[in-house]
């Protein structure tokens, strides 16, 4: 049976940096269904041999290791183009048409939404009018990419806008951190050891922090950056994502439901924040000169950098505050996961006079470095009792030499299209994330808010971020750099 991978908005970044160059390298791992039409949709004239053009030249210029002329050859076969709009049925009827022509019967069909977020509902709604969402002995199937909604009414709008026409187990919510080979492993880290896992509660751990840093400014996407801003951008999505796999239960499965019902318990387990604890538990910075950036509203207060103190109230984690921050503009591009151990209960060697004791942690590198360390104290030689902090590495490029991390995107497209929504969100999951975005967005436009801070550019962000963990008699820290 033939399977079909329709692009909408197939003319746009996404698809040229991301999604063709993913489906390129699956292809040549020889993960593809055999018989797989990857159609574009999008409004510009272009024709099958133009596109293809196009998506060759976006493999070389974002996957250039990945390109190999004879593969190509064998994969542009697959690659096709229906110009449309977004807003035409006439246009859904010729896609449906030559998505038809292309399948010759029965067939799967995966339908990825790589458009302007305010185009969703009626694209849902087109593909359900022109009878494109129904089954024909294959499957019908819907990635929508991030963000889905901006605030929860918007989330729960689209949620039911969707249900209307395609049922939860068909819908695939793209979260691409979630795609991340690191972020991935933490479930495995967890689960499928027994060092760590006895020790991964409030009994021994002390706080957690991630941290998401970009470099980069919002540059050309300044325009729809300065209506989002950092917390609908980074946090409510790719931040509470990672939150939730280090906080989780272990599910009884590595099944979709299994393993997203255990994640949205976490979501549902995190205290709200009131009014009253806004100015003690969250900050929001802007870097120096976004305001005066080309389609950016003047005066604009969009934080470019949030750092929250959140809390998840249940048994395992009463009292363990994670420390969340992201931002542009910052010092480096780095993601990562401190778990920071509590202090031994008694310090029972002599250190020398001054000395202070260093707790233990387990630094989680998402990205770049990908691996974990391990920080603990040992005895340095020939001393009495004088410590020093050491630490176990783990690394992905030595430890699985030869095996080339893939992108997020590859994962997640081969998911879609078998059928695996374990690292997909869920429509209660988006809910509850909003549910704990929302009433900080909403109190950072009443009096009660933190000022928005000013950061200069390559910094690690405004002065609050510091002072929101050393107010606890902590600070941030980074344990993944290369030692
Ligand atoms: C996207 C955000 O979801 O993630 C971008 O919209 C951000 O603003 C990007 O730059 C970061 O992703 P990565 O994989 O480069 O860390």
């Amino acid at each position: 049976m033939a399977t079909s991978l329709v692009i909408f908005g197939a003319s746009g970044d996404l698809t040229r940096r991301k999604l063709v160059p993913a489906l390129f390298s699956l292809h040549r791992k020889k993960r593809l269904p055999d018989d797989l039409n990857i159609v574009g949709f999008a409004r510009r004239p272009y024709d099958e041999a133009r596109f293809r053009e196009l998506m060759r030249d976006g493999i070389k210029e974002f996957a250039e290791d990945h390109y190999a002329d004879a593969a190509w050859k064998d994969f542009e076969t697959k690659l096709h183009y229906v110009q449309g709009d977004l807003g035409t049925k006439e246009d859904f009827g010729t896609l449906d048409a030559r998505l038809s022509e292309l399948e010759r019967g029965a067939s799967d069909r995966l339908y990825y939404f790589s458009i302007a977020p305010r185009f969703y509902e009626s694209t849902i709604d087109l593909l359900g009018s022109c009878g494109m969402a129904r089954e024909n002995g294959g499957y019908r199937r819907v990635i929508i990419e991030k963000p889905f909604g901006t605030d929860l009414g918007t989330a729960r709008g689209l949620n039911a806008a969707v249900h209307g026409v395609f049922d939860e187990s068909q819908i695939y919510r793209i979260d691409h951190y979630l795609g991340k080979e690191t972020s991935q492993n933490i479930l495995f880290s967890r689960f499928a050891n027994t060092v760590f896992e006895p020790l991964w509660n409030r009994n021994y751990i002390d706080h957690v922090q991630i941290t998401v840093a970009e470099s980069v400014d919002v540059g050309h996407r300044a325009g729809f950056y300065d209506g989002t801003g950092v917390l609908r951008d980074m946090f409510q999505n790719h931040l509470l994502q990672i939150m939730t796999l280090v906080a989780m239960e272990a599910p009884s499965s590595f099944n979709a439901d299994a393993v997203r019902n255990e994640k949205t318990k976490v979501l549902a387990a995190v205290r709200t924040a009131g009014p009253e604890r806004l100015a003690h538990d969250t900050v929001r910075g802007q870097y120096r000169g976004y305001a005066d950036a080309e389609g950016v509203a003047s005066g604009s207060e969009t934080p470019t950098f949030a750092a929250l103190k959140l809390q998840i109230d249940n048994w395992r984690w009463q009292g363990v505050p994670f420390y969340l921050r992201s931002g542009k503009a910052l010092a480096e591009k780095v993601s990562e996961i401190l778990i920071q151990f509590r202090e031994p209960p008694h310090m029972m060697f002599p250190l020398p006079p001054g000395a202070t004791i260093r707790n233990n942690y387990l630094a989680i590198c998402v990205q770049p470095n990908e691996g974990m360390h391990l920080r603990f104290e040992a005895k340095v030689p020939d001393t009495l009792a004088e410590l020093r902090s050491v630490d176990m590495e783990f690394h992905y490029d030595e430890n699985f030499d030869g095996i080339a991390i893939p992108e997020a995107y590859e994962r997640l497209l081969l998911d879609g299209l078998q059928g695996d929504a374990s690292l997909f969100a869920r429509s209660d999951g988006i809910e509850l994330s909003w549910k704990i975005i929302d009433p900080i967005l909403e109190g950072w436009t009443t009096p009660d808010a933190p000022r928005l801070e000013v950061y200069e550019r390559g910094s690690w962000g405004p002065k609050g971020a510091d002072a929101l963990l050393g107010g606890d008699g902590r600070s941030w820290m980074r344990g993944c750099g290369k030692h």
